[in-house]
């Protein structure tokens, strides 16, 4: 049985239809992991399975049973990393833990325990003493994915932990991460950052404009693209004209246009250049860099939004 059940999910703030009927599921024991660009309604769908948030419509359901009808179920064993900080910044780390700790009904030496454990865990023993207000960024993320586990949750999900921080805090907390999962816990791991869920979730699903718009591992969804590469070419300006050329070409599958940047997906075979080079000479763009990429995540973002999913 699967750990959580999304059917039919929607969420409409008035006119905005943030999230617009989606189905998902996550499965025991996995990192999952929910890509998309910012607005995609990564956030309204998580807090819908935190129980923060009352869908508009659809069900979801936690051990086969609906979390609308019995919310306290999956509040026990779940912890919550908010992309915005909850911290007290006047005091210090363990005072914030212990706050936190009370509050999930922690008390004496249980308490004392987790939070001597939870400091090693996410490597915040020897600035324990100090107050939230002198942390750097990341260890303030750090500190806020202690609070969520304190509770030794068995499913934790975490909500772009890794935005504007350090390259060390972040690894950090994708190894930790990867430690929560290897320990058994299961894991739903939202970002906008490609190389996250590529390196670090079992299965992903591509979110946007409230829907989802694929499901995978990381293999599954590359080989999904029918082609046998990307090539880019970068230029000074981008000619309409010679996007509806290319577009034209029988061996090109998709044309996206990012910046200075012209993805071409193409078919597998045969020599495309000659083509590419006609083209451009066609229209006086001066080419000044060519570059051709296997299918990876990211093209599969562009080609199935012909946008790219970058901040
Ligand atoms: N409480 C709200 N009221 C109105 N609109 C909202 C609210 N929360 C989110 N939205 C809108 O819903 C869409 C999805 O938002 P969100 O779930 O935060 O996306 P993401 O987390 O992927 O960046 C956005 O257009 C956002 O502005
Ligand atoms: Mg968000």
């Amino acid at each position: 049985m699967n750990l959580v059940e999304i059917q039919g999910v929607k969420k409409h703030f008035g006119e905005i239809h943030a999230v617009d009927g989606i189905d998902m599921h996550v499965k025991k024991g996995e990192i999952l992991g929910l890509l998309g660009p910012n607005g995609a309604g990564k956030s309204t769908t998580i807090s819908m399975i935190a129980t923060l948030l009352e869908p508009t419509e659809g069900t979801i359901l936690f051990m086969g049973e609906s979390i609308q009808a019995d919310p306290k179920q999956i509040q026990n064993v779940l912890g919550f990393v908010p992309q915005e900080i909850a911290l007290y910044p006047t005091l210090t780390g363990k005072e914030n833990l212990q706050f936190w700790g009370r509050v999930y009904g922690l008390r004496g030496g249980e308490l004392r325990e987790r939070i001597s454990e939870i400091s090693k865990v996410i490597g915040l023993e020897e600035r324990l003493k100090d107050r939230v207000d002198t942390y750097s960024g990341g260890m303030k993320r750090r500190l806020n994915i202690g609070v969520a586990l304190l509770h030794k949750p068995a499913f934790i999900i975490m909500d772009e932990p890794t935005v504007g921080i350090d390259p060390q805090s972040r690894s950090f907390i994708l190894d930790t991460v990867r430690e929560l999962r290897d320990q058994g816990s299961t894991v739903l791991y939202t970002t906008h950052y490609i190389e996250e869920v590529e390196s670090l979730c079992d299965r992903i699903y591509i979110m946007d404009h409230g829907k989802i718009i694929a499901e995978g591992t990381k293999e599954s969804l590359t080989e999904m693209i029918d082609a046998s590469e990307v090539i880019r070419l970068s230029v000074e300006t981008v000619d309409p004209m010679l996007i509806t050329t290319l577009q034209e070409l029988k061996f090109v599958e998709n044309v996206v246009v990012e910046a200075n940047s012209i993805f071409l997906t193409v078919k597998e075979n045969g020599n495309h250049y000659q083509s590419i080079m006609n083209a451009l000479k066609e229209s006086g763009t001066q080419l000044k860099g060519m570059d051709i990429q296997k299918p990876s995540l990211e093209t599969v973002f562009l080609y199935l939004t012909g946008r790219g999913l970058r901040d």
